[in-house]
């Protein structure tokens, strides 16, 4: 049996790609390559020295995706692609509703017509809103406060109406934090077709001179530094995360379960951008500017579940997050040199 993986090439889904693979599972991946390149095909299969299968296409393709399905042996669909920039979904919403949610109505009822119902759901934790209380358990209210978080939480109603209908479905829905850092290897890390506005990338891309200077959006939030605090966790840590959630399944007992995947702990604009500075003893040259629309201020995860029910926890530190970012950067403008 094997593992599909929809947007596996991606940043997310390359390293669970090798975690799988590292843990003997067959992976299929289905990716359009919208936002990542194919050469992650064979930087997961050197990873590993396994065989991977890879399909171009899309999840707006149903039959296309059905086929794979069923040509492969699948026995769970781990359901990373899509859309996440949150700007741009505000600019351009029905893009978002139309690959986000339409995207996982395929795939969802595809894996049906297979009769595959072991689903892994990349969430996030934009489906909390602005928190009402800290640690953010997975009980708290849900409210998404634009149309990426919109399109999350209709999918995760999907998947809650799916599995009241027909209890024999097991599926998680992972609440990613903040994911950061790359592979150790440097074979694969976060390597987007556009920019990504998040803090580390930026960060980055400061340091390395691309860009002149980093924006704080804002220091006069209610925090000891006055900047906004956010629960970051290391991408191999995540990649871990699905593996214990696949693991999981089998004993699940309730059809649908979301978990809180993060470290815990907050740490804030500055405290990273300090981070950063010490480990890779750059300079990261900043300027306080205003708040960004949407920003809450504190905003970290409480893992008991994951820890207790799915024997998983974030084990890489901040620094370690620092600077394995900043090693496939460089990684990655020296092979552009070359
Ligand atoms: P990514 O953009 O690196 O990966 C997504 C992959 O999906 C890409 O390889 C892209 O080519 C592919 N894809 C996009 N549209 C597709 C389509 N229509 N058909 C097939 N493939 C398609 O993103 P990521 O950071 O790896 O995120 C993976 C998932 O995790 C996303 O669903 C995202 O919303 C969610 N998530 C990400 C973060 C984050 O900060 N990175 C946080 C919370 C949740
Ligand atoms: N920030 C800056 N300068 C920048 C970029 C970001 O000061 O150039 C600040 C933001 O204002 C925020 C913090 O850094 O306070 C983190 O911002 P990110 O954009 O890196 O992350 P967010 O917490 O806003 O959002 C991320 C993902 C969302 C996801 C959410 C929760 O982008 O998709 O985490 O998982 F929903």
């Amino acid at each position: 049996m094997s593992i599909l993986l929809t947007g596996g090439l991606g940043y997310i889904g390359s390293h669970t790609a090798v975690a799988l693979c590292k843990s003997g599972h067959q992976v299929v991946i289905y990716d359009d390559l919208s936002n990542s390149k194919v050469e992650v095909v064979k930087s997961i299969e050197k990873l590993t020295g396994i065989k991977i299968i890879f399909v171009k296409g899309s999840i707006l393709d149903f039959d296309t995706f059905q086929t794979v399905l069923r040509d492969n042996n699948v026995d769970t669909v781990i359901h990373f692609a899509g859309l996440k920039a949150v700007a741009d979904s505000v600019i351009y919403p029905i893009d978002y509703y139309e690959v986000n949610v339409g995207g996982a109505i395929n795939v969802i009822k595809a894996m049906k017509e297979e009769q595959i119902k072991k689903f892994i759901f990349s969430s996030s934790a934009t489906v909390y809103g602005t928190p009402i209380f800290l640690p953010i358990n997975e009980n708290h209210r849900k409210k998404a406060i634009n149309p990426y978080g919109q399109t999350k939480l209709q999918i995760e109603s999907i998947l809650e109406d799916l599995a009241r209908s027909d209890s024999s479905w097991r599926i998680a829905c992972l609440r990613y934090f903040n994911p950061v850092g790359s592979h150790s290897s440097c074979l694969i890390g976060e390597n987007p077709i556009d920019i990504p506005n998040n803090l580390m990338p930026r960060i980055v891309r400061v340091a390395s001179g691309l860009e002149k200077e980093l924006l704080v959006f804002g220091d006069d939030y209610p925090t000891a530094d006055g900047t906004c605090e956010r629960d970051y966790v290391h991408v191999e840590d995540l990649a871990d995360g699905h593996l214990a959630a696949l693991n999981n399944l089998g004993k699940q007992e309730q059809p649908l379960e979301c978990f809180n995947l993060g470290t815990g702990q907050s740490c804030s604009v500055l405290e990273l951008i300090s981070a950063f500075e010490n480990v890779t003893d750059l300079k990261v040259p900043k300027a306080i500017s205003n708040r960004r629309s949407g920003d809450a201020a504190t905003c970290y995860a409480d893992v008991k579940k994951s820890r207790e029910i799915l024997n998983w926890e974030a084990k890489k530190s901040i620094n370690e997050m620092c600077l394995s970012s900043w090693e496939y950067q460089n990684f990655i403008i020296n092979k552009r040199l070359l």
